[in-house]
């Protein structure tokens, strides 16, 4: 099936699907509290693959990071497969084709904050940036053409992104 924006009454599969990796000790009703009012989770756009019986199988968030030039990126984020859909190539299909159909629209820059082993972003082309300011747990990593990274990290107006 080809990837699509999830729908509002899709929202609550989508953010159980990283439920036991960023509960935090939360139940689930008091960290689906905490998805629904997350300005984080309601300013992006939330892509989502399934199957050929409409099970969602993988979702990831979206954001737009305008550059100084006002060229698009985008910034993922919070890409999960339910945890029984893992390891099945659900999350790498989804990622691939989040990136295939922006870049295909004209964006040729992306950005995440990992906080995995970054050799699985780098599968993507993502290259490592630095620990994420807000949380150095976190490691933003970036996805452009070597040259363009270049010359976007070299730009003072450039500031590294913190939608997360
Ligand atoms: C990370 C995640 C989205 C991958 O989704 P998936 O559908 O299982 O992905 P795929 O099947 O395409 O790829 C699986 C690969 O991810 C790797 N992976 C999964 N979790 C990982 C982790 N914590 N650290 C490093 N690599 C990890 C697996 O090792 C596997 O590698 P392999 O292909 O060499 O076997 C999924 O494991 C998940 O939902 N995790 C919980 C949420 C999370 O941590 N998201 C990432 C936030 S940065």
């Amino acid at each position: 099936m080809p990837i699509r924006a999830a729908a509002p009454a899709e929202l609550e599969a989508v953010y159980r699907m990283g439920f036991d990796t960023w509960a935090e000790g939360r139940t689930l009703d008091a960290y689906l509290a905490a998805c629904r009012a997350a300005p984080k989770y309601t300013g992006g756009v939330w892509w989502v693959d399934e199957d050929a019986d409409g099970r969602l199988t993988s979702s990831l968030l979206a954001h737009e990071i305008p550059l100084p030039s006002g060229a698009p990126a985008v910034g993922l984020g919070s890409i999960a497969t339910p945890p029984e859909l893992r390891g099945r190539g659900h999350g790498s299909r989804l990622i691939a084709e989040v990136i295939r159909l922006r870049e295909a629209s004209g964006t040729d820059v992306f950005f995440l904050f990992s906080d995995i082993a970054p050799a699985f972003y780098e599968r993507f082309g993502f290259v490592v940036l630095g620990p994420c300011a807000k949380k150095p747990a976190s490691i933003l990593m970036a996805r452009a053409e070597p040259k363009r990274l270049v010359g976007l990290l070299a730009d003072k107006r450039f500031k590294s992104p913190d939608y997360f």
